[in-house]
Order: C-alpha cells, then sequence, then structure tokens
C-alpha cells in the first residue's frame, strides 16, 4: 500500500485529502455517513472573532456545474469552537485545520494565537478569500500587500503550521502565491470560490441577495487546475492544497499531476457524501497500480520542466 502522509509545516497528516472549509460543518455532521477520523484533516467552517449570522436569503444557488454561494461567513465564532466543539472532535480522532477569517490584520493574529492554545488544532488556514463579506474577506486576498502582511502577523503569532487560502479573483494567482510563501505560508490553498452572479429573470433581480456570490464545483476545475499548475511551476517547493470542483479520483489525479501535495473536498461532497473516502481508496488503488510507494510521487508529474 502506498505511502499517503502529507507533511505541512511540523505537521503529518495521515493522507492528503481533506474537506473544504464551509462545505463540512464543524467536522461531526457527516458521522452518521462515515468517520471523519478517516480524513486527512477537516477544515473548519471559517471562523470569526465573534459569531456571525451570514448573509440574508437567498444565498445558494446550483448553476448547470456547479454552486453560488454567499453565505457570509455564518459561524459560532472562534472562542465557542476552540471551547465547545474542538475538544469533541480529538476524542473522536478527528484531525481539524481552524480556517480562520479576521477583520484585520491584528484580528487575524489575535485569532491565529488564540489557536495556539488548542491541542486539538493542528494547523490554522488564513481566509484571505471569502467573496461574500463587505469587510476583509477578498478584499485581503487581491492585494499583494495584506496577503503578506496577514500572514507575516499570523506566523508571528501562531506556533503551528500555517496555510493561507488564496483568492481566485486575481489576475496573477502566482504573486499573491509569493507573498504568502515569502511571509512564512507553510502551505496555500488553491483557490477559494470565483466571483459570479445569476439573474432572476421573473423579478428582473439579482437571484442572491447580495448580489454577487462564489461559484464552486466542476465548473471552476480547469480555473483552479491552471492556477495550481502556475504557482507550483513559479515555486517547487510550495506545498499546494488543491480545491476546486473535484469530484472523482480522475480530478483528484490531476490536481495532483498539476503540481497539488494534497486536496479539499468541496461542493462534491453534497453530491456524493462519502466522495473524500472514495478518493482516498482511489488515490491508493492508482498507486499501487502504477507501482508507486508514496501518493507524494504525484505531484507536479505533469509539469513539463519537472517531469
Ligand atoms: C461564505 O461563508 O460566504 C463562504 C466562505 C468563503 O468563501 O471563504
Amino acid at each position: 500500500m502506498a505511502e499517503m502522509t502529507l507533511k505541512i509545516g511540523g505537521h503529518a497528516f495521515k493522507n492528503p485529502v481533506f474537506t473544504a472549509s464551509g462545505t463540512f460543518g464543524y467536522g461531526d455532521e457527516y458521522e452518521d455517513i462515515f468517520d471523519p477520523a478517516l480524513l486527512g484533516a477537516v477544515c473548519s467552517k471559517g471562523l470569526t472573532r465573534f459569531p456571525r449570522e451570514g448573509n440574508a436569503p437567498p444565498r445558494l444557488m446550483e448553476t448547470p456545474a456547479g454552486l453560488l454561494n454567499s453565505v457570509g461567513l455564518q459561524n459560532m465564532g472562534i472562542e465557542p469552537f476552540i471551547c465547545e466543539k474542538v475538544p469533541q472532535l480529538i476524542e473522536k480522532g478527528i484531525s481539524v485545520i481552524a480556517n480562520i477569517a479576521g477583520h484585520s490584520t491584528e484580528e487575524f493574529a489575535e485569532m491565529a494565537s488564540l489557536c495556539n492554545e488548542s491541542p486539538g488544532i493542528l494547523a490554522v488556514e488564513l481566509n484571505v478569500s471569502c467573496p461574500n463579506v463587505k469587510e476583509g474577506g477578498m478584499a485581503f486576498g487581491i492585494r499583494r500587500q495584506s496577503v503578506s502582511e496577514i500572514t507575516g502577523a499570523c506566523r508571528k503569532a501562531l506556533q503551528k503550521p500555517l496555510i493561507v487560502k488564496l483568492s481566485p479573483n486575481v489576475t496573477d494567482i502566482t504573486e499573491m502565491a509569493e507573498a504568502a510563501l515569502e511571509s512564512g505560508a507553510d502551505a496555500l490553498t488553491v483557490a477559494n470560490t470565483l466571483l459570479g452572479m445569476a439573474i432572476d429573470v421573473e423579478k428582473r433581480a439579482p437571484a442572491i441577495h447580495n448580489v454577487f456570490a462564489g461559484l464552486s464545483g466542476p465548473a471552476v476545475k480547469p480555473v483552479a487546475l491552471r492556477m495550481v499548475y502556475q504557482v507550483k511551476k513559479a515555486f517547487p517547493h510550495a506545498v499546494i492544497l488543491a480545491s476546486g470542483g473535484i469530484v472523482s479520483t480522475r480530478d483528484a489525479l490531476e490536481f495532483f499531476m498539476a503540481g497539488a501535495s494534497g486536496i479539499q473536498i468541496g461542493t462534491g461532497l453534497f453530491r456524493t457524501p462519502d466522495l473524500p473516502l472514495r478518493i482516498i481508496r482511489g488515490l491508493e488503488e492508482f498507486c499501487d497500480e502504477n507501482g508507486m510507494r508514496t501518493v507524494s510521487g504525484l505531484t507536479g508529474l505533469a509539469i513539463k520542466e519537472m517531469s
């Protein structure tokens, strides 16, 4: 059986298949379907300093090959997550990554340092890319300087692996990747949702209350794949977690070969709730059938200069 572990910073995750923030609740909602402890990690719903109710409905809409969401970071707040949820998740053996979204550099750093106090949080993912909030969110992730500042401040505050979840809504993803890596990120998630919208023709109005929304699912896969390839080619040592429309082992293999070291499954969970387990098995089988001793051997195989 191929070796499946994925190292990020100082931590070795048991396999490279994670669930994406916002699509798997706080980690325990799927327990009746499969054991979340089998996952490499669960990325929590985006956590803010204080609880948020999120945006008004309508805030979700299916598209022919994806999903528009404008949830607006509805969450319980980081302290209840740390005090109430994480202890239960540790007991169940679930590997937790806290996805955090601050309103300012200082708030990001404060939240990162709160995560130090929680042994069950194995790593922190900085959400500098949520397209659905007025303050912060994607506005941070589309500017090199704010990506650098927030990553640098959290690197100082946090004694755990640090992941930065990049926005795809930029001209040059490698510029943001460079800013995060130079400022101390151990890994990059490439990428959050693409900004989109829908119109309700009967109402002659935007279909989503907040007007714009983040597009995920198979529709965005080629865009995310291109960005993973670009980032890995520019920064061969970068550890990339690919996120964008993965619905099969074949999709996962494409992302690994484009340069990912791990993957995050998001929207695909809504149609196939046990998809991550199918993909873990599929990756193991592919490696075994192709005589590969480690899943990490797949990373970047399709990048021209690297293969
Ligand atoms: C949301 O809660 O609006 C989605 C989170 C995100 O895109 O980061």
